[in-house]
């Protein structure tokens, strides 16, 4: 089986829901999004379903209220996430639980969004709509946004580790001998480090061991990503031939810097094949970086073979996810 696809469908009217809807496909992909209009059969086949409405007089969207009422058979049978824009939480709150009474089924997420409203783009009808409503809820008539990107990309980033949970994982074992593998069959990987809104990937040679990446390095940027934030990614991958082919491995992991009077300073340095009198004899202090893996997101086609999905996600024992 392919990996799990995600069918976003939405209800929006001015563009608020839309631009979160096609957030949380993009960071869900493989995937669609479209309008509940739009929705065409086929789409069924779709493994996970995102519905997204925004508040209209109390309510959620006609479109996506039927889009629910008509697909309730074939939606009960998957797992279906829910979320709504508006400009009253209290709103949000009771609309998503209405939606999920009407499912029926498995919702395994749901989340209420601030929305946005341009007086100025508003027709004659929705121009008097936000009068009464700016009356119910003595809020200022005025044009507003409150849309917050960061909060979509949390729920969508939330979705997509209970997704990788979901989807039919191979055997453990073997999944982490073949990721060691591929990790001990390359030699160059690129680590990405990064705090407030600095970001830097280098390219490094490493040497994984149990569970770890080493990497040596004379200093750098990188370490004062390190020392404010000890999150980081790793990169290794086989040149693009074709799909057929493809390999690759995303990591994300916690880096710390190994002291060298650490027992773990000289078995990497050994490992390197560097003498301890070499280095100690250097004028300048060669730094070990360790990052204890966490999780491993692998893309690699030779799994296919196996008749195992080709994208598998690992988590390493004892890792806080
Ligand atoms: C006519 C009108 C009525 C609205 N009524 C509500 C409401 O009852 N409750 C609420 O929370 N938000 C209400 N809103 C705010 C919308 O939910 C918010 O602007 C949302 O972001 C619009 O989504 P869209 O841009 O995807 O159409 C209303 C907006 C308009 C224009």
């Amino acid at each position: 089986m392919l990996m799990m696809r995600t069918l976003v469908i939405h209800g929006s009217k001015y563009g608020s829901t839309e631009e979160i809807a096609s957030a949380i496909s993009m960071v869900l992909g493989p995937s669609r999004c479209c309008r509940a209009e739009e929705f065409r059969p086929e789409l069924r086949e779709f493994e996970l379903v995102v519905l997204g409405t925004p508040i209209y007089k109390g309510m959620a969207s006609p479109a996506i209220w039927n889009f629910i009422r008509e697909g309730r058979d074939w939606l009960s049978d998957k797992p279906v996430a829910l979320f709504c824009t508006c400009l009253n939480r209290d709103d949000g709150k009771r609309n998503i639980d209405q939606l999920q009474e009407l499912l029926g089924g498995e919702v395994i997420a749901s989340r209420v969004f601030d929305g946005r409203m341009q007086l100025e783009r508003l027709d004659e009808a929705d121009f008097l709509g936000m009068e009464v409503f700016s009356k119910r809820t003595g809020t200022p008539f005025e044009s507003v946004d409150h849309m917050d990107m960061e909060a979509v990309a949390e729920f969508a980033l939330e979705l997509k580790r209970e997704r990788d949970t979901r989807s039919p994982g191979m055997d453990r074992g073997d999944l982490r001998r073949l990721i060691e593998a591929f990790l001990a069959s390359h030699k160059i990987c690129t680590l990405t480090s990064g705090h407030g809104n600095r970001v830097r990937a280098t390219p490094i040679e490493y040497n994984y061991r149990d569970g770890s990446i080493y990497m040596l390095s004379e200093g750098g940027e990188k370490f004062a990503h390190i020392l404010l934030n000890p999150n980081v990614s790793i990169a290794v991958y086989d040149e693009y031939v074709n799909m057929a082919t493809i390999g690759g491995i995303q990591i994300s992991g916690t880096a710390s810097i190994v002291a060298p009077d650490e027992e773990e300073y000289q078995e990497i340095l050994k490992a390197r094949g560097l003498r301890p009198e070499r280095i100690a004899s250097l004028s300048i202090t060669l730094n070990v970086i360790r990052v204890r893996l966490e999780r491993a997101e692998f893309l690699y086609a030779k799994l296919k073979a196996r008749g195992d999905q080709i994208s598998q996600v690992y988590d390493f024992p004892g890792a806080e996810l």
